[in-house]
């Protein structure tokens, strides 16, 4: 048996015996593989999203967003708590207003969904960091992000198509909003629309009110995506007529994000943000390499539906889905997630 061998052992073992180096080494125990870990997730790594709309003790469950819902004013005392309680740091707000109409003016009253629910989190968890979505797509009967150019309203530009989104009309709003969160205690003002100049106008907009304090976190790179869709019946927030690439960017342009990036940081932007995560791991990399401020990514809801839908059906884990997804997301250069997960995987973390 020995002799039958023979033939083939020489070459094998002197392979072997030249073969120094060997990755696996830091693989084979669970203790090694920490060790050799370059990503983490952590607690404070995260911001938690939240949807909150008029009303009272309602908790409306949102069916392609597993685990999220509409919750009503009174129910986020409770819910803030909990979300501090697991140390993590922020959460983000989105309102579904009671009414809405052409210019979005729940978002620029003082006691809009808004700024009723930023009091109710503050009091409960005032150590809580609460970032406002900027953006008027929630608030407007055309469910676009900001102005648009129609004859009845008062910005009405003929030399533009119909139905162009007016870009420094709704700059103004945004001001106006933006200090409007900022009053009832926002942390953080978060422009999600892609509007031309918006961390520039935000900025001068709190500067001149009295909040040079309250920090701006940009969505400086957002794609018009597919991916959006679940948060679109959470929020109440499809467009009613076209879409929205007309403001935000084409997922085939990769130089275009960077340049978007450096306009934000130019503009004075605290926090930059790619959007959404997965899809844009080689933006959020290269970000990483150019821009030296803090990077968030946003998992957005069609990610998060998605990993679901696939584990409701038993195609993958959810929890091991889910981890990886946000590991590959912190491994492409963000320091700060955006995700709907974020109440889970502290859990899992904890249990790992
Ligand atoms: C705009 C906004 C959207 C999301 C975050 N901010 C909707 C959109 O751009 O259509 C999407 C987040 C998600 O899909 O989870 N208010």
């Amino acid at each position: 048996m020995m002799k039958a061998k023979t033939k083939t052992e020489p070459t094998v073992k002197s392979a072997a015996a030249s073969l120094r180096v060997r990755p696996r080494r830091l693989r084979l125990s669970p203790s090694l593989r920490k060790l050799a870990r370059e990503s983490t997730l952590k607690p404070q790594d995260f911001i938690y999203p939240l949807f909150v709309r008029h009303g009272s003790d309602r908790q409306i469950p949102i069916d392609s967003m597993p685990g999220c819902s509409q919750m009503t004013v009174d129910k986020l005392a409770a819910e803030a708590k909990a979300i501090a309680a697991l140390g993590i740091p922020a959460v983000i707000l989105f309102g579904i207003p009671a009414h809405k109409d052409w210019r979005g003016s729940d978002n620029f009253n003082d006691d809009g969904i808004i700024p009723r629910a930023i009091r109710a989190i503050k009091t409960a968890a005032p150590e809580l960091a609460v970032i406002t979505d900027m953006c008027f797509c929630e608030y407007t009967d055309h469910g676009h992000c900001g102005i648009i150019n129609a004859p009845e309203n008062a910005h009405f530009d003929p030399a533009l198509p119909l139905g162009y989104l007016l870009n420094d009309p709704t700059l103004e709003l945004l001001g106006r909003a933006s200090v409007v969160h900022a009053r009832a205690g926002a942390d953080i003002i978060a422009p999600s629309g892609m509007i031309d100049g918006m961390v520039a106008g935000i900025r001068a907009a709190l500067d001149e009110a009295g909040f040079a304090q309250v920090a701006v976190m940009s969505y400086a790179a957002k794609y018009a995506s597919e991916f959006y869709g679940p948060f679109r019946d959470a929020a109440h927030s499809a467009p009613g007529f076209g879409d929205r690439s007309q403001y935000q960017l084409d997922p085939a342009n990769r130089r275009e994000a960077v340049r978007e990036i450096a306009l934000d940081v130019e503009q004075g932007a605290d926090i930059l943000m790619v959007k959404p995560a997965l899809p844009s791991l080689d933006i959020l990399n290269e970000a990483r390499a150019l821009f030296d401020l803090p990077l968030a990514a946003y998992q957005v809801s069609g990610e998060y539906a998605m990993i679901h839908a696939a584990a409701q059906r038993g195609w993958l884990d959810l929890q091991r889905a889910a981890i990886e997804s946000l590991t590959c997301i912190k491994r492409a250069g963000a320091d700060i997630i955006v995700t709907y997960f974020a109440k889970d995987a502290v859990r899992w973390l904890a249990d790992a």
